[in-house]
């Protein structure tokens, strides 16, 4: 009689481990400002965008890249990476960059074949619309935190995952740097989650490149240490550049040499997140690559996304380098694609510096607001959303939508309440957030839905609690639960209790609201190239909240 106890078992699992482990793709991990595998070589990045264009709604000069409204998830689609491997391999690639995913589909298929052909991902955590923080009204909440922290969970059984990007082109010109705050809370965040669970992999997030006065602050406030104690706990690991310097044949002279000099003391790993402009007329020669891949700009950059894959239009020109049959089955390549598969196959960057003698990176204390930069070192807290859900039960008038795509109707409606209460001797203050002056409302780290129910209830309330002041157009719900003689200021205080509090977020135990039907909401596509910060979609209401502030002059923040 065979004896199939603890023994054999064990070693039936050693041995599917080793032989898992010899094609096993190896941990790459930041040393400094440099990337190594296991084995130390340095790493570069080699890689292309890997999305489809999802549907862009809002084609005017408001959205010169081409931001969709939709997304396709290409790690979703097990056939269609089935049909691409081949032509990833053929390009010479060792990466792809992902702008949107669901984390409620599977993508083991895909990932388990870019793993087993040696490619890594770096995924985009925003999703377009209200799945970014959004550059016109930005809050660091509840809602987004569990998107990111879903998509995490998704990815986290692979072991191709390189990096997370907790942002793309949010910041887009000096004047929004007050947005950078914003997301380099969510930068921490992320890192505590990925620390609590032992995960090494990347934090990184790809900014648009634009005048130095304000892409050089804004890379060094993402690398840099508020508390001034060479702290990296709210730095990134990886900084992105979306650059289209190098158009046609250029030089490194010629397109390239400034940007390496604003870089020089750079202390975090960089690399491209998007490259490849389109020249006026031709194919692009993709001759850029021998220079990112070489000896004058490995002293800082490791490597880039060749932009893009996939056919992707903006105003910037037409993208891709492959075209698909109509009936999604068949790719045909085009010159870009075999160019940029001749200079992939042909980059040796060097293998320098050893790992041994990189140096840890310092964190520096961060960039002096001035004018056109105009970050505040003071963060915003972690997101709690046990505090929001207690503040959201104990509300008198509740938020209560009657469309399931309730982004813009709340938007509004938070601007009439406001509006509202405003004109009743309220303020809204305890919903803003100012990331230049680095004050945050009470109750700014909550979903848009709550704090439209916040904002519902102090009116409702200012009206003595008249049926009629919570309707909001039948979007409103009188709380029967709700105790009638606490007020919505004293239901946040108490809920709130630790206002700025910091620490490592746990996913919410169901990755609840989420679930709903499963829509294909999948979809997903380059947002830009790529961007991720919705225009138009996102929670209007909020940007016209800066009018009821001017308006009624009652909006001001704490
Ligand atoms: C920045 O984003 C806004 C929309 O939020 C858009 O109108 C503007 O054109 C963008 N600017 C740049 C330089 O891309
Ligand atoms: C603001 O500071 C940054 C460096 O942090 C600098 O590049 C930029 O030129 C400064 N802007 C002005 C208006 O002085
Ligand atoms: C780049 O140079 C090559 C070789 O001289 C030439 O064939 C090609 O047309 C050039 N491409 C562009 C876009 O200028
Ligand atoms: C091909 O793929 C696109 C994007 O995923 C999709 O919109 C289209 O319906 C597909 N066509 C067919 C025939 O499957
Ligand atoms: C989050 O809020 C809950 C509810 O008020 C509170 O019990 C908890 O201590 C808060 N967590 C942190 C880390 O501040
Ligand atoms: C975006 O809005 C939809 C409803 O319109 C909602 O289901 C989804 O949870 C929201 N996402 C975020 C991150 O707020
Ligand atoms: C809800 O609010 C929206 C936006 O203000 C309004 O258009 C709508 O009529 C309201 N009522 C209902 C039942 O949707």
């Amino acid at each position: 009689m065979k004896s199939f106890g603890a023994p054999a078992l064990v070693s039936l699992v050693l041995a599917a481990l080793l032989a898992y482990n010899v094609h096993a793709i190896s941990q790459v991990s930041r040393t400094g400002r440099y990337l190594y595998t296991a084995d130390g070589s340095r790493f570069y990045i080699k890689g292309v965008a890997y999305q489809q264009q999802g549907i862009v709604t809002d084609t005017s000069a408001n959205n010169p890249f081409g931001e969709p409204s939709t997304f396709i998830d290409p790690l979703a689609d097990a056939s269609g990476c089935a049909r691409d491997l081949p032509y990833l391999t053929q390009l010479g690639v060792n990466t792809v960059r992902v702008y949107s995913v669901d984390s409620t589909q599977n993508h083991d298929s895909c990932m388990s074949a870019l793993s087993g052909a040696g490619i890594y991902t770096i995924i985009d955590l925003t999703l377009p619309l209200n799945g970014s923080i959004d550059r016109s009204s930005p809050a660091w909440s509840t809602n987004l935190l569990d998107q990111y922290l879903a998509t995490i969970d998704a990815f986290s059984k692979y072991d191709n995952v390189l990096a997370y990007n907790v942002g793309n082109e949010v910041v887009n010109s000096s004047s929004n740097t007050n947005v950078a705050p914003f997301v380099k809370a969510a930068a921490r965040d992320i890192k505590a989650y990925l620390t609590a669970k032992k995960s090494n992999v990347l934090i990184g997030y790809a900014a648009i490149d634009g005048s130095d006065d304000f892409r050089d602050p804004l890379a060094n406030y993402f690398s840099c240490d508020p508390s001034n104690t060479n702290s990296g706990s709210t730095a990134i690991d990886l900084f992105g550049l979306n650059n289209y310097e190098w158009c046609g044949n250029s030089t490194f002279e010629g397109s390239y040499s400034d940007t390496e000099n604003s870089f020089a003391g750079y202390n975090v790993a960089a690399y491209f997140s998007e490259y490849g402009c389109v020249p006026p007329s031709g194919a692009r020669p993709w001759t850029e690559v021998a220079a990112l891949l070489s000896s004058d700009m490995s002293p800082v950059w490791s490597g880039g996304i060749a932009f893009s894959y996939f056919p992707a239009a903006s105003a910037a020109g037409q993208f891709g380098m492959i075209t698909l049959s109509s009936d999604n089955k068949t790719v045909s390549t085009t010159t870009d694609f075999t160019n940029l598969a001749t200079e992939y196959g042909a980059a040796a960057p060097p293998n320098t510096p050893a790992q041994a003698s990189a140096a840890a990176a310092a964190f520096p204390s961060c960039p002096t607001q001035n004018s056109t930069f105009l970050a505040s070192t003071t963060l915003p807290a972690t997101p709690n959303l046990s505090a929001c859900e207690c503040l959201e039960s104990g509300l008198s008038c509740q938020f209560t939508p009657v469309v399931s795509d309730y982004t813009v109707v709340a938007g509004q409606l938070i601007n009439t309440a406001c509006g509202l209460l405003g004109q009743s001797g309220g303020t809204c203050s305890d919903i803003a957030a100012d990331g230049a002056a680095g004050t945050y409302g009470l109750i700014s780290g909550c979903d848009p839905t709550v704090k439209l129910s916040y904002v519902m209830s102090k009116y409702y309330e200012s009206q003595n609690r008249n049926v009629q002041a919570c309707s909001f157009a039948g979007n409103g719900t009188v709380n029967s639960h709700a105790s009638t003689s606490v007020s919505a200021t004293s239901v946040a205080s108490s809920c709130i209790a630790s206002p700025s509090a910091t620490f490592a977020p746990t996913a919410p135990a169901s990755t609840t609201k989420s679930s709903s039907t499963g829509t294909t909401t999948s979809a997903g596509g380059p947002k830009k190239n790529g961007a991720s910060t919705l225009v138009g979609g996102g929670f209007v209401g909020m940007v016209s909240m800066g009018v009821v502030v001017v308006v009624s002059g009652m909006w001001t923040v704490m």
